[in-house]
This record gives structure tokens, C-alpha cells and sequence, in this order.
């Protein structure tokens, strides 16, 4: 569970209290710590207890009543938590500084799949004449070109090509697109943020953020920065958010009803070419839950 402090500091502890498995994120913030629900342990930011009610305020409390803490981080409008072996830590978490000095409306939803799929989703180069067909996949452009996927340390970049298909035309192989920088292009940063160049003053931006084996919740966000009058650009940003959700929702309809919810790199399903995202992607995952 996660609180602020008196000092306004992000903490972050399990959830499950070490007296009797009580959740803690039912409990309330007594000075700054979390009381459990059940007996009124009291758990400060370091998981440790600092006060059990029934044997008194004078009472010495045992090392083992503690709880596992995590290490928070907060910038950007976005608390980082580090889940991870301590010894693999890295400084900060990475975000695309190039967003920091751009403004943003939020929405936050919740999807019912692994985020796996949820990712992959956003690296889907194909979906969009059909999930999307009314709004960003109008146009019917269904023939793939490439894509081309530049995958740098934990930045994947891919570059997006499709066209109508005229019945002649075989798609460009990803070796075969010249001057393909030049593409849309759409970039992931392993772990679980993800954007999407609009242009230079715009862009989509997505955190995934895992809940369980099952569950996701994705915080998606519009940042610009074409326009900075106060009350306009409010307006501007809420616009954006709604067309965001409209979007999204086409999204979500069809990815929470894919099955396993979870993906592998090995994982009973015909790839295509066009599929060479969500390929890498998954390739690289593994290569990383492996180190
Ligand atoms: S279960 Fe939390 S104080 Fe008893
Ligand atoms: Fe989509």
C-alpha cells in the first residue's frame, strides 16, 4: 500500500500486516503511519511496527514485526516503486524528459488482462483499420509495410508504413524501407511506458502499470505544448482526454478478451511479419526477467 507522510514523502509497504494477514490499505494514517484495521499495529515507512496497542506504549516491539518496504521515487506526476532485487537497482527510472516541459490531461483505466497484452496492444502496427476503424484507423489502410523496430538498450522505437492495399502491392520487407526515420514512429521504454509522436508539440503518452497476473491499470495522458494560455490550454487537454478515452475504449473491448491473458516467446500463436513489435518486444522482456 501507498501514503504520503507528514513530510509528504511517497511510502510504499505490502499490503498484508505481519500480526494476522489484516490488509493494511483498509486501515487508516494515524500521524503519518498506517494503523491496521484489525488490532491497531501501527507501521511507519520503513515497515517497521512502531507501536502494538495491546501491550502498551512502553512495550519494546520485536524486529519481526515488520513488513516488506519499497523504495519510491516520485517526478513527472508519476510515483515509481522499485519491486525488484535491491542489488539491480537502477539510479532513477528512466521517462522521456523531452514531455517534461509539455502540459497533460490524465485518464486512468482499469483492464481486465495481463499487462503483457496491454503493452503489446500499443505496439500493434496492425489493429488499427479494424479496432479503430471509426476514429485513428480510418482510411482503411491495411497493408503493412515493415515495420522497422530499433531496439537501443531499453528504447524500442518502430516505425509505421501502411497504405491501402491495390491488390498488387506486396508489403516492404523492415530491410527494405529506405529512410525509414523519417516514419511515424511510436516508442516503448522497458519496463511500461510507452508514447507516441504526434508531432514535436504533441504526444500520447501510457503507463502500464501491473495490478496482478490479471489485471492492468494504464494511465494514459495527452501532452502539448502548441498551447499555454491557462483556461484555453485546459480546454485543449480535457478535448484531448476525451478523444483519448473514446480510443482507448476501442482498445480495451477486444484485448480483454484475448486468451492466455498472459504472452511468452513461446506461446501458441501465428506471428506475422507486421507482428515484428510485439515480437521483439516479448523477445527482450525475456531477456531481461532472465538477467
Ligand atoms: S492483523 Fe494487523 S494488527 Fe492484527
Ligand atoms: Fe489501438
Amino acid at each position: 500500500m501507498l501514503w504520503r507522510d507528514e513530510n509528504g514523502k511517497v511510502n510504499c509497504i505490502s499490503d498484508k500486516c505481519c500480526h494476522r494477514g489484516a490488509s493494511l490499505s483498509c486501515g487508516k494514517i494515524v500521524a503519518g503511519k498506517v494503523e491496521c484495521p484489525f488490532h491497531g499495529f501501527q507501521f511507519g515507512g520503513d515497515g517497521k511496527v512502531k507501536l502494538i496497542p495491546a501491550n502498551g506504549k512502553n512495550a519494546s516491539i520485536p524486529e519481526t514485526q515488520q513488513v516488506k518496504a519499497y523504495e519510491t521515487y516520485e517526478k513527472y506526476g508519476l510515483i515509481w516503486m522499485w519491486w525488484g532485487d535491491a542489488d539491480k537497482k537502477t539510479e532513477k527510472p528512466f521517462f522521456f524528459d523531452e514531455l517534461a516541459d509539455m502540459s497533460y490531461s490524465t485518464f486512468i483505466d482499469s483492464w481486465n488482462s495481463h499487462y503483457s497484452r496491454c503493452i503489446e496492444n500499443q505496439l500493434d502496427v496492425i489493429h488499427l483499420p479494424f479496432v479503430h476503424k471509426t476514429t485513428i484507423g480510418a482510411g482503411n489502410k491495411t497493408l503493412v509495410n515493415g515495420p522497422v523496430v530499433v531496439l537501443k538498450d531499453e528504447l524500442m522505437t518502430f516505425y509505421v508504413d501502411n497504405m491501402l492495399d491495390d491488390g498488387k502491392t506486396t508489403p516492404l520487407k523492415p530491410d527494405e524501407i529506405p529512410d525509414f526515420e523519417n516514419l511515424f514512429h511510436l516508442q516503448f521504454h522497458y519496463p511500461n511506458i510507452w508514447q507516441n509522436f504526434i508531432s514535436d508539440k504533441m504526444r500520447i503518452f501510457a503507463a502500464f502499470v501491473p495490478v496482478d497476473e490479471e489485471n492492468t491499470l494504464i494511465y494514459l495522458r495527452n501532452y502539448q505544448k502548441f498551447i499555454r494560455i491557462p483556461i484555453l490550454k485546459g480546454i485543449v487537454n480535457y478535448l484531448m482526454k476525451l478523444s483519448n478515452i473514446v480510443i482507448l475504449r476501442q482498445d480495451k473491448r477486444v484485448v480483454v478478451g484475448q486468451i492466455p491473458k498472459k504472452t511468452e516467446v513461446k506461446m501458441d500463436e501465428r506471428l506475422i511479419m507486421s507482428d515484428k513489435p510485439i515480437i521483439e518486444y516479448r523477445k527482450h522482456r525475456q531477456e531481461l526477467i532472465d538477467k
